[in-house]
C-alpha cells in the first residue's frame, strides 16, 4: 500500500525532514497495520535527525522514516496474528511513526483506555512510560526523599514534578527563565531555580540544609551533569536520562569517589523490554495520565507535514508541553 511519511535522506537540521509518498508492505504474521492518529514529537526524534548521539540512537541506513511513537487504530493484522482486534485504539513505542500508517509487532501495541484522548496519549505515552520507570523503578520516590529535576517546565519535567509530588517526595526543579518557573510551579514543584540566572548547585545545597538531593533526574546533559555532582547527597543517584544541551561526553570516574555517587544513563527501551513489565508500566502510566488531578497540557497540534516546525520549537527551548503531529 501507499502512505505518506516524514523521512530524512541525510542527517542535519530540521530542513532535512521531507514529507513524501512511501510504500508500505502489508503486515506479516505477528504484525499489525496501525493508522496513526496522533504522533508524539520527542527529543529522541531530534537525536535521530541529527544522527550523532550513539547508544540507542545510532544512525540507521537512509532513508529513515522518522519517529519513535504514535497512537492510532489497528487497521489490519498479519495472517494468523493474535493481537488487539481491528478497530482497537492503540499506542506504541516503535520506529517509523511519522507516517500515515505504520507496521508494528502486534505484541508491542498498548490498547488505550477511553479516558485518554488521542492527543494526550500522543503527547505523553513515551514521556509517561519514561517517568514511570524513573520515579517508580529506577529510583523509587516517596516521602522523605528530595528530587532535583532539570528542565522542570519541559514535557518530561511537567510529568516528573506531578508524579513525584503524588508519591510524597519533595520536588525541586531547574528552569531556563522566570516565565518557565511560573509554569512549573503548578506541576508539583516545591522550589524552582532559574539556572540561567544563578548556579543551581549551591542553591540546592541551601534548600536541602547542606544535605544535597537524594536523586537528580537530568534530561539536559552537557550543561547540567557536572554541577549536579556538587549537589547530590553521598551514596545517592544521578540519573542522566537525556542530553537536550548536548552529550555529557567523557568524565573522570574519580569525581564520584568522594561521595560514592551512583550515575546511570538509562533508556526507556531497556525498561519496557519484557512483555510483562511493559504491560505493568503501561497500566501504571495510563492510570497516572488519566488521573483527574494530573494536568497534561498540549503545546500545539500541527499537521505531520509541519514536523520541521515542531522540531525547531522543541530544540529552540520555546515549548513548555508536548507537540503532537496529525497525519
Ligand atoms: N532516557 C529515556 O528513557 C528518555 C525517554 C524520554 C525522554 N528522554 C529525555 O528527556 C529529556 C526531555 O525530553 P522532552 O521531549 O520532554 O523535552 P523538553 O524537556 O520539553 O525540552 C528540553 C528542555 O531542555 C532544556 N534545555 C537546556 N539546555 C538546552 C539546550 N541547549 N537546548 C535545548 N534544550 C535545552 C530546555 O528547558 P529550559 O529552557 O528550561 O532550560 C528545554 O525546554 C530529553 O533529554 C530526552 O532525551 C529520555
Amino acid at each position: 500500500m501507499k502512505t505518506h511519511a516524514v523521512r530524512i535522506h541525510a542527517h542535519g537540521g530540521p530542513e532535512v525532514l521531507t514529507h513524501e509518498q512511501v510504500s508500505l508492505a502489508a503486515p506479516a504474521t505477528g504484525e499489525a497495520l496501525v493508522r496513526n492518529t496522533a504522533i508524539g514529537v520527542n527529543y529522541a526524534d531530534i537525536y535521530e535527525r541529527e544522527g550523532d548521539h550513539g547508544g540507542p540512537h545510532t544512525a540507521k541506513p537512509m532513508p529513515v522514516t522518522m519517529g519513535h511513537m504514535a497512537v492510532g487504530v489497528v487497521e489490519a493484522l498479519g495472517p494468523g496474528t493474535d493481537g488487539p482486534a481491528v478497530g482497537t485504539r492503540v499506542g506504541y513505542i516503535g520506529p517509523n511513526s511519522y507516517a500515515g500508517h505504520t507496521v508494528m509487532p502486534a505484541a508491542r501495541l498498548f490498547p488505550l483506555p477511553d479516558a485518554l484522548s488521542d492527543d494526550v496519549a500522543g503527547g505523553y505515552l513515551l514521556r509517561g512510560l519514561t517517568a514511570e520507570y524513573l520515579v517508580r523503578r529506577l529510583f523509587p520516590l516517596g516521602p522523605g526523599k528530595t528530587a532535583l529535576v532539570h528542565a522542570a517546565a519541559g514535557g518530561m519535567g511537567l510529568l516528573l514534578g506531578q508524579w513525584g509530588r503524588k508519591l510524597g517526595a519533595r520536588m525541586i526543579g531547574t528552569v531556563g527563565s522566570p516565565a518557565k518557573a511560573e509554569i512549573a510551579k503548578g506541576f508539583g514543584y516545591d522550589a524552582l531555580i532559574d539556572y540561567n540566572a544563578e548556579d543551581f548547585a549551591p542553591r540546592v545545597m541551601e534548600l536541602t540544609e547542606g544535605r544535597g538531593a537524594d536523586v537528580i533526574y537530568d534530561g539536559v546533559g552537557k550543561s547540567t551533569f557536572r554541577p549536579s555532582l556538587d549537589c547530590i547527597r553521598p551514596r545517592a543517584m544521578v540519573i542522566s536520562y537525556g542530553t537536550a544541551s548536548g552529550n555529557v561526553g567523557e568524565f573522570d570516574l574519580q569525581l564520584l569517589h568522594s561521595k560514592s555517587i551512583i550515575v546511570t544513563r538509562p533508556t526507556l527501551r531497556s525498561w519496557i523490554a519484557e512483555p510483562d513489565e511493559a504491560r505493568e508500566a503501561a497500566r501504571a502510566t495510563f492510570a497516572f495520565l488519566a488521573d483527574p488531578e494530573i494536568d497534561t497540557p498540549i503545546e500545539d497540534v500541527l499537521p505531520l507535514a509541519e514536523a520541521a516546525e515542531a522540531h525547531r520549537r522543541l530544540e529552540g527551548r520555546s515549548t513548555t508541553a508536548p507537540i503532537v503531529l496529525k497525519p
